[in-house]
């Protein structure tokens, strides 16, 4: 045989009955594991990159009730206005006076900028709404538009109503508005068109569409898109916002609730935290407080997990103990704990739960879990969660605590207070990691080795933050789907698992990389999203074991970078396996299930993959659709699939 031969044999054999080079990973069906927690796979929501104001709060108006430290910020005035501070809410006193100008050329009023633009569609619908009363007792008019200040047409409005303010009592007005084209640098204006003048406060545009309808609501296609990971936990409202950059600024959660009108306004942390990245009319209007974030998680099947300061400002930030509140004095910060869990689940004759019932959800939320502490770390964390830990077992011991284990996944922080969370025999571990390439693929086995009988693992934030590609690209996402596998595989001791952050805004972000982007008017899904998405979907009911060459699938030598886990869905009766090929060749698999019952075989399957030829690159606004889960059926027959697994790619193997 000459070496063409040999060559052609070689090819031959490898390509067309590539199976006899097959590696073999096996899936021990007869061996089910641990149970799968219905509370994985989770989003971590917190208000940075303008994730609520801006995002998904569907507010379109900035500096809605003229509270910002500059009053009109994010406002320009014409002719004679002034801003009050006697308003009809006391927590939010300001707001505006319009008085007519003598001149039948002149005119008052004041128009708003939005966030990043007032964007509006053509064929939707916007609800209008002000609170107003008329300076005397002739009635005041005003006429509201949605123009665009960069039009060629005739006119720069594309909407326009007039509002007759007909009583010198503060009363709220609404009208909807229908533009007439689709503007995505848009302003909202407002004109005095009487005579006598008027006082404006809380002045507000939704659109009308709003996800499940409701008024003060949340932006339909980001809803939409968190609905579809099916989420097990909903993780608010963060993240450093929890803790503020002082105790002054803490994310209070009773100043979110009730009419939403009388929310104090507090400053966003984000706005002031990377001066690369600074935006000065960053806020947070508290319009999506703690009855949205629950209402939310109920409304797409997540579990509410709210975290509550423990007393600990910013650690980061704070390096005296002026910040920290004294252990002896923390009793008003237990009691929003105790008063949160009385919202959410408390009944009718309760203080708290009578508010809940007032906003319109007289059935209980069924908080089931608190974290306490954002990224704390230190002996001060320990000391003042201690008294917290001892309040909720005494009244609340149905309650599931989750604490803290400090901002990074090791290190002497990391290893002072995993075991004091121990001591205190908290529910649940918060672990944070954003972490480079190798991080994610060495710690796929990282839960393998931890303790079964102390508090369980919740990974609250993570995401590949790749060396010099601090963005999102589909290698990152690979490294967390490779990581993943540890997750699932672990599913005894890893019950909550949140990728971080989930939402930034393309002319707001502080922080990259993200799950889902989005500007006023669309939103895109990243890779690092479907890859959340696809374990969450697929997440089944029970481990099972795979193995290949004997040994769990997890990169190591001879493995070839090879990750692999598997589960079993109950309901569908389905084996599902996912495989992540970090590698950069296409692998031949041969995937047995070992121990079907006899005469059982596996029937139809599909396969979902996802990859993308160029490893740097992700979707985007402009190109939402370049690397999505392609699905394609697959052939089965016997106890054995043969799979060819594509360089870096992420695959799930589904059968029956
Ligand atoms: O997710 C962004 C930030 O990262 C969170 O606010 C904080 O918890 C972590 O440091």
């Amino acid at each position: 045989m000459n070496i063409k031969t040999i060559l052609l044999s070689f090819v031959v054999l490898t390509g067309v009955c590539g199976r006899i080079f097959a590696e073999e990973m096996v899936v021990r069906v007869d061996k089910p594991g641990a149970y799968i927690q219905p509370t994985m796979y989770g989003l971590f929501f917190e208000d940075i990159n303008y994730a609520a104001d801006g995002g998904l709060y569907a507010e379109m108006i900035k500096n809605r009730s003229f509270d910002f430290p500059q009053a009109l910020m994010g406002w320009d005035s014409f002719g004679n206005v002034s801003v009050m501070d006697d308003g009809p809410f006391d927590r939010n006193p300001n707001y505006v006076r319009l008085k007519a100008v003598n001149h039948p050329h002149k005119s008052t009023g004041l128009s708003n900028e939005g966030f990043f633009g007032v964007a509006f569609r053509k064929g939707e619908s916007y609800r209008f709404s002000v609170w107003a009363r008329s300076a005397g007792d002739k009635a005041s008019k005003i006429r509201v538009e949605l123009i665009d200040p960069s039009a060629v047409s005739e006119s720069q409005a594309m909407a326009s109503r007039t509002i007759d303010i007909d009583s010198e009592e503060w009363k709220r007005y609404t009208v909807n508005l229908a533009p007439e084209s689709t503007v995505v640098k848009g302003r909202l204006r407002i004109f005095l068109e009487s005579e006598e003048g008027c006082d404006l406060e809380h002045v507000s545009l939704f659109p009308v569409d709003t996800w499940n309808g409701h008024e003060n609501g949340l932006r339909k296609d980001l809803v939409q898109k968190l609905a579809d990971i099916k989420p097990g936990i909903l993780r608010f409202p963060g993240g450093c916002i929890v803790e503020g950059t002082d105790l002054a600024s803490r994310y209070q959660w009773k100043n979110s609730v009730g009419p939403v009108e009388n929310r104090p306004l507090n400053e966003n942390r984000w706005h002031y935290t990377f001066r690369h990245r600074h935006f000065p009319d960053y806020y947070q209007s508290y319009g999506l407080g703690f009855y949205e974030y629950f209402l939310l998680a109920e409304e797409i099947g997540a579990e509410p997990l709210p975290v509550l300061s423990v007393g600990l400002a910013c650690q980061y930030q704070n390096d005296d103990m002026k910040a920290h509140v004294p252990v002896d004095s923390l009793q008003p910060y237990i009691d929003d704990a105790l008063d949160l869990i009385e919202f959410a689940n408390g009944d009718i004759d309760s203080e708290w739960g009578r508010l809940r019932v007032r906003m319109g959800h007289p059935e209980p939320f069924g908080l089931k879990f608190i974290a306490i502490g954002n990224e704390q770390w230190g002996e001060e964390y320990p000391l003042r969660l201690e008294p917290f830990v001892r309040a909720l077992r005494d009244r609340y011991p149905e309650i599931r605590i989750v604490g803290s284990s400090g901002p990074t996944a090791s290190g002497d922080k990391f290893d002072y207070l995993w075991p004091e969370m121990k001591r205190l025999k908290v529910d649940l571990v918060d672990e944070h990691y954003y972490a480079p390439e190798e991080f994610f693929l060495s710690q796929a086995t990282r839960y393998d080795s931890y303790d079964r009988k102390g508090p369980k693992v919740f990974a609250g934030e993570y995401a590949c933050h790749a060396k010099g590609k601090k963005y999102n690209h589909f290698n990152a996402s690979l490294m967390e789907a490779a990581f993943m596998t540890g997750l699932e595989r672990n599913a005894d001791i890893v019950h909550m698992a949140t990728y971080a952050p989930l939402f930034a805004h393309v002319e707001g972000w502080q922080w990259r990389p993200d799950m889902i982007w989005f500007d006023n008017l669309n939103s895109v899904a990243t890779t690092s999203y479907y890859v959340q998405q696809i374990y969450s979907v697929h997440k089944g009911s029970r481990t099972l074991p795979i193995t290949m060459g004997g040994r769990i699938v997890t990169g190591a030598e001879g493995q070839h970078g090879l990750y692999a886990s598997s589960v079993v869905d109950d309901e569908t009766n389905e084996y599902i396996v996912k495989i992540v090929n970090t590698s950069e060749s296409a692998r031949n698999i041969s995937l047995r299930f070992k121990g079907l019952k006899r005469g059982r075989l596996l029937s139809e399957g599909r396969c979902i993959t996802l990859a993308s030829s160029d490893m740097d690159s992700d979707n985007s606004l402009e190109n939402p659709d370049i690397i999505i889960p392609v699905e394609s059926i697959l052939d089965v027959s016997s106890e054995t699939l043969s799979v060819t697994v594509p360089a870096q790619s992420f695959s799930v193997y589904i059968v029956k």
